[in-house]
């Protein structure tokens, strides 16, 4: 029996994201294309500056964002909000009422990028959560614990047992995502949480362990929050992407930086791969022998999670190397150019997204 040869060819369900980073101004203007030009929604970070709390800061950055998109698109931003100790139930109520606000975020206080303004005490927000829970709307969790004496390669597995446990049994009925998970600990505390807890899983997470940010020297293009694990998370995530199981999606945390920043005294957690996410997951899950798992993970187990119709189109990979250049120099609309080193950088992809069809072609 000879095996079959590999495909040279997917079409896929148009996916989503379900966790960017779009920033705001020439930033957004230079990266927003990279996000839609293949995913149909994404559920947008609100951790600006300042950050989106009110229904009316929603609703202006959409339309700076649907302002931004390049031409025929035809990409959703969801957003989202920025929960803090004295977030307003009512304010968040009206804003999922009004379809402006999908969801709310909550950062613990200074845990990554823009997070300084976030939640110091979980149990203030006790009255947001028991109103997010009636009315069915998902809470995101960046899930790191802050406390300068946790070791950072543990500060998501003492988050789980400090926080994220009590807060499930407090709020029974809370649809909660666990965003951009890094440890085996996460994925066996996903696996077992029921239908209302899910986990997101980056591309990068799924490439790297915590060797690369050490690689002959210190490199900060692989520095992002939660910090990448050791080895054995690595495979872990890998296995629980790959599973099939609808409790694990895409969500890529694509969270660009310049490299002026990154490359600094102090510089910025977060990776861009928005250019060539969906081919880094096409990569991983070829190697992994799950290439027919990768559609449920980037298109179906997102939009089921929020409760979502599915896409109706389909995007094509081709197979077909390409070089993924060492630095982007993107333009915002005033031709300013932007200087940000993508995931992936120097490096050969096999997988391509081809180019979509014009309009009024079946897609
Ligand atoms: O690496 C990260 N970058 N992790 C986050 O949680 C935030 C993000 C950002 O906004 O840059
Ligand atoms: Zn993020």
């Amino acid at each position: 029996m000879t095996a079959a040869a590999p495909p040279e060819r997917l079409v896929l369900r148009r996916p989503d994201d379900w966790h960017v980073h779009l920033r705001d101004g020439a930033l957004l203007q230079a990266v927003v294309g990279a996000t839609a030009r293949v995913f149909a929604r994404a559920i947008v970070m609100p951790n600006l500056s300042p950050p989106i709390t009110t229904v009316e800061d929603a609703r202006a950055y959409r339309s700076r964002i649907l302002a931004a998109l390049p031409d025929g698109c035809g990409f959703t931003p969801l957003l989202t909000h920025y929960l803090r100790d004295d977030s307003d139930p009512r304010e968040i109520a009206r804003g999922f009422a009004e379809g402006v606000f999908t969801a709310c975020k909550l950062y613990p206080a200074h845990a990554t990028t823009n997070a300084a303004a976030g939640v110091r005490e979980i149990t203030s927000l006790t009255p947001v959560l028991e109103t997010m829970e009636r009315i069915g709307m998902p809470l995101l969790l960046h899930g790191e614990v802050t406390d300068a004496e946790v070791d950072i390669f543990d500060r998501e597995a003492v988050f789980i047992e400090r926080h994220l446990r009590p807060l499930l049994a407090r709020h029974p009925g809370l649809k909660v995502v666990f965003e951009h998970i890094t440890t085996a600990e996460a994925v066996a505390f996903v696996r077992q949480g029921g239908p209302r807890l899910a986990a997101t899983i980056t591309p990068h997470h799924l490439r790297i362990n915590r060797n690369a940010m050490f690689n002959g020297g210190f490199r900060p293009d692989f520095y992002c929050l939660p910090v990448a694990k050791r080895e054995r998370h690595r495979l872990a995530l890998r296995a629980a992407a790959t599973s099939g199981e609808p409790c694990f999606f895409l969500g890529t945390d694509s969270a660009p930086h310049p490299r002026s920043a990154k490359e600094a005294a102090c510089g910025c957690a977060g990776i861009f791969n928005a250019p060539f996410a969906l081919e880094s997951y096409a990569l991983t899950f070829e190697e992994e022998g799950a290439l027919d798992r990768l559609e449920s993970f980037a298109s179906v187990h997102g939009p089921r999670f929020y409760g979502l119709p599915e896409n109706t189109g389909t995007i094509i990979l081709r197979r077909e190397d390409h070089l993924v250049p060492s630095r982007l120099h993107l333009n915002d609309a005033a031709g300013r150019a932007v200087e940000v080193v993508p995931f992936h950088a120097g490096e050969l992809l096999p997988w391509r997204l081809a180019p979509a069809p014009p309009d009024g072609e079946a897609s």
